[in-house]
């Protein structure tokens, strides 16, 4: 009996949970690298703290320019702007025509690795 619920677990495991942990995995890879290459010398995500631009820990669901310590621009801060996978989305493709006067000015042009970090920034 014993051994039949540990094979059961086992095929359990190996079929349904495993798995989906594995490819999780797999997907957050690349974004994580990305965000590295891409927005790492600026922000960072792993520790709460704020370099040339906020941290963005959680900054899916923050609303924008409200990092306690970061001095934003004037037009950042009162955007109003809630992030969310959508609006980070426009923001990354170009940010200063979606927030006129933002200090963040560089444009992400490949919408398959916009994707990829936000996707990741989610996830943190
Ligand atoms: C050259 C530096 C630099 C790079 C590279 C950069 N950013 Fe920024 N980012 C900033 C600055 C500075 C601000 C604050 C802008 C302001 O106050 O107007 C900012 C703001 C932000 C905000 C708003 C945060 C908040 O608290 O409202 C998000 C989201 C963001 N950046 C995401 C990214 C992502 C994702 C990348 C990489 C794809 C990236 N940034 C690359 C400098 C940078």
């Amino acid at each position: 009996m014993k051994n039949a619920v540990k094979a059961l677990l086992g095929v359990l495991l190996s079929a349904g949970i495993a798995a989906p942990a594995l490819s999780q995995e797999a997907d957050a890879a690349p974004g994580q690298r990305l965000f590295q290459q891409r927005c790492g010398a600026c922000h960072q995500i792993a520790t709460p703290r704020n370099g040339v631009g906020p941290h963005l820990q959680g900054v899916v669901g923050r609303t924008a320019g409200t990092v306690e310590g970061f001095r934003y621009s004037a037009a950042l801060r009162d955007s109003g702007v809630n992030w969310t996978p959508e609006t980070l989305e426009t923001f990354l493709g170009n940010p200063a025509a979606m927030v006129r006067g933002t200090r963040m000015t560089q444009r992400f042009n490949s919408a398959e690795e916009r994707r990829a970090i936000i996707e990741f920034l989610g996830s943190q």
